[in-house]
């Protein structure tokens, strides 16, 4: 029997770092593809000296020669290699090169090699704006209307999975996920509930700037649930939101401070203008594992570990 070998694109970045560390601790082979070389958050997560079952390949998605290089040996995929918003946004031509064009690449190229699976990053950036729909909570098939170039770059992706089923029976399962929290994740607008936790690790105070009610996953728990997608094929081309109970970015604040009585995080009004979440149960249905670790567990967690010496 072949053995097992991930192919992880975007494996630097903050969900990748996480799945590369929970396939390693699992003992599975992974390679890691990405055009960045700064493995500073894989190594928060995973020391060097246990990186051994990880082969890093420094690649840019939208290469499809370089692409095809990557999957030599591999058998299942997690494609999490992508650009955000404000990237997108201040260049568009290069985030479609990366978002769209990318994600064919890595079709296309699994298809020649007769890799019949692949689990893959959408968002819930594919939906509008909270006050577009008639309900707080939103079903796995309400309208998808976005307001970015990145949403409408993942849409593309959702769309592209569809027809490589449709066309050549590749099954593929894409989630959205919302709000993801956790070590590693530094960069974009909703990444401050974990600058927070950051901020109390190292006994500073901290001003969250928006609030209101959504949803939160925390990292090591997407990476799990990308990992069982990429496991468990289903029949077809799904795409799945994360059902978490939404929470008060203000609970949030509550919890780190009461984990860290002596530091204060504010909480600003506004509320972003996203919905507050989704009711699909798609992954409880299809999944034999669904990752749930509680909102104070994970953040516990991820303040303990920003406090380890190597994080802080
Ligand atoms: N973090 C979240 O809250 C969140 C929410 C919804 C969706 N997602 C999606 O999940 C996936 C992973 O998100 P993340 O938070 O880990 O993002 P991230 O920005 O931390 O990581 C993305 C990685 O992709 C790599 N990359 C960029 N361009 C590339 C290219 N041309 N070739 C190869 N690699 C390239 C980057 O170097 C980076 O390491 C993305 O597809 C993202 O859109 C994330």
């Amino acid at each position: 029997m072949t053995e097992r070998r991930f192919l992880i694109t975007g494996g630097l970045g903050f969900i990748g770092a996480w799945t590369l560390y929970h396939l390693a601790r699992q003992g599975e082979r992974a390679v890691c593809f990405d055009v960045g070389a700064n493995s500073g958050r894989l190594d928060m997560l995973l020391p060097k000296d246990q990186q051994s079952s990880i082969q890093f390949v420094q690649g840019d998605i939208t290469s499809k020669a370089q692409v095809d290089a990557a999957l030599e040996n591999v058998t299942h995929i997690i494609h999490l290699g992508a650009l955000q918003v404000p990237s997108c946004k201040a260049n568009p031509i290069l985030g479609s090169a990366v978002n769209v064009t990318g994600t064919i690449n890595l079709f296309e190229a699994a298809r020649e090699r007769g890799i019949q699976h692949i689990a893959y990053a959408s968002s819930i950036a594919v939906y509008g704006r909270a006050d577009e729909y008639p309900y707080e909570l939103l079903p796995d098939d309400a309208p998808r209307i976005p307001h970015t170039l990145y949403g409408a770059y993942k849409i593309c992706n959702e769309e592209t999975a569809r027809v490589y089923f449709e066309d050549h029976g590749i099954t593929s399962t894409g989630l959205r996920p919302f709000t993801v929290y956790g070590v590693g994740r530094d960069q974009g607008l909703t990444s401050e509930p974990t600058k927070a936790m950051l901020a109390a690790a190292k006994g500073e105070h901290y001003s969250i700037p928006f609030g209101g009610k959504m949803q939160f996953q925390w990292g090591s728990d997407v990476a799990r649930q990308f990992i069982q997608a990429a496991l468990q094929p289903l029949d077809g081309a799904f795409v799945f939101n994360f059902n978490t109970v939404p929470v008060e970015v203000a609970e949030v604040a509550d919890i780190i401070m009461r984990i860290v009585p002596e530091i204060r995080i504010d909480v600003a009004t506004n509320k972003l203008p996203f919905p507050t979440g989704f009711t699909g149960d798609g992954i409880v249905r299809h999944f034999s594992e669904v990752f749930e670790t509680p909102l104070e567990e994970g953040i516990r967690q991820t303040i303990a570990h920003f406090r380890t010496a190597s994080a802080v």
